[in-house]
């Protein structure tokens, strides 16, 4: 009875020029694993589900690519959006299909673009996750903060809740969507809040019965596409619905109002994620153990990299000599049409890059 829907959309700007709206992040090998972050997806997850429980919802565009990136996915569960709608439509769209052949499902959402080093114990918490989800209430997975980031969800964490089979289980008493600087600040000082980690686990009535009273337009929207879905209508559904879908995060639409409902359980997980959201976390992800010499790290291997004196990471895509002398913690980005140099502190810059570039994402 367990799926896991993998939402894979958005175009990741403060990786460009290695992620492009053409050729998203979660396409990439990013981190150098030899699998991109879709596939180490999928590579996390089909063992918990089973690979006929694996559902990829992605734009249009990118249909092949991931088709092609993942031959065990089976076809039919491959959701094709028109448009980007952002994670509520494309959750919500993916649970109803769900739930229209097995009504009692228990559907876990995972997010597409994320690194997890542990995933033993990543598994061990969806397993709990799954037992929590029987309640009925939202389960999300709670990472410890690492600084007040500004990019990520808080959820302020209760009591445990002893449930059978999810011993970690805690009662969240509070769910902020990407706080405020001030605000994150005073959450991390609190010691009583966790990063969300992008992963909603519940049972698929339950979930869908939240959307349906938080965004009743949304839910009748993509409850005529789900309806039409295995008929020769979908088309033609697809394309008079899709484009009035509005755009709205899963975190707006179902994780805020189900906790101030007291429906929302988050169980604590630390098994080294990151979200990969930009080069400062590639990085931090590639460097050697400490104590080891940090030097360059080479990822695409196209180039012949050579090195004096020098830290950080070389994206290549070209075949050339790439020559680093006395600069440290340094990303280099080299690719057909766009060369990237940009200081690791300055990470987060990227995206004034894009808007000079004029690319829109
Ligand atoms: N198919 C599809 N279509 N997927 C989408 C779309 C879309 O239009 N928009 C976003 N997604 C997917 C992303 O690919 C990702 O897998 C997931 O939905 C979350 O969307 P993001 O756009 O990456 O959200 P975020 O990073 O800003 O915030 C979310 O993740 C954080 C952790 O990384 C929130 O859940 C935060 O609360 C959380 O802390
Ligand atoms: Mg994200």
């Amino acid at each position: 009875h367990f799926h896991a829907i993998i939402p894979a959309g958005g175009s990741g700007t403060r990786l460009w020029p290695l992620s492009r709206k053409a050729s998203p992040k979660f396409l990439h090998d990013v981190l150098g694993t030899g699998r991109s972050l879709l596939q180490s997806t999928w590579d996390r997850v089909a063992p918990l589900v089973g690979d006929d429980n694996v559902w990829v919802v992605t734009g249009e565009s990118h249909l092949d690519q991931v088709a092609e990136q993942l031959p065990e996915l089976c076809p039919s569960r491959i959701v094709a959006e028109p448009s980007p709608k952002d994670s509520a439509a494309a959750i919500g769209l993916a649970t109803l299909l769900i739930a229209k052949t097995d009504p009692e499902a228990i559907v876990g959402s995972f997010s597409a673009d994320h690194s997890i080093t542990n995933v033993d114990e990543f598994r061990s918490v969806i397993e709990q996750a799954c037992a929590a989800a029987e309640t009925g209430d939202i389960v999300t997975v709670g990472i410890m903060p690492r600084n007040p980031a500004t990019a990520y969800g808080y959820i302020k964490t209760g009591s445990l809740l002893g449930l059978p089979g999810a011993p970690t289980a805690r009662r969240a008493l509070a769910f902020a969507e990407k706080p405020a600087a001030s605000t994150a600040r005073r959450y991390v000082d609190s010691g009583r809040y966790r990063w969300n980690a992008g992963m909603f686990i519940a049972k698929a009535s339950a979930f869908l019965e939240i959307l349906r009273t938080e965004d009743p337009t949304l839910f009748e929207g993509l409850s005529q596409i789900a309806e039409a879905w295995d008929t020769e209508s979908r088309d033609a559904v697809l394309a008079e619905v899709w484009p009035g879908l509005e755009k709205r995060a899963i975190d707006y639409v179902v994780a805020e109002p189900a906790a101030e409902a007291g429906r929302v359980i988050v169980i604590p997980g630390d098994f080294g994620w990151d979200d990969v959201g930009d080069f400062d976390s590639v990085v931090r992800l590639r460097q050697p153990v400490p104590g080891e010499p940090r030097g360059v790290i080479s990822i695409g291997g196209s180039c012949d990299l050579l090195e004096v004196d020098a830290s950080g990471v070389v994206f290549s895509e070209q075949p050339r000599t790439v020559a680093i002398v006395g600069l440290e913690d340094l990303v280099v980005v080299d690719t057909e049409d766009v060369l990237l140099i940009i200081s690791r502190s300055h990470a987060q810059d990227v995206k004034k890059a894009v808007s000079l570039a004029g690319e829109r994402g």
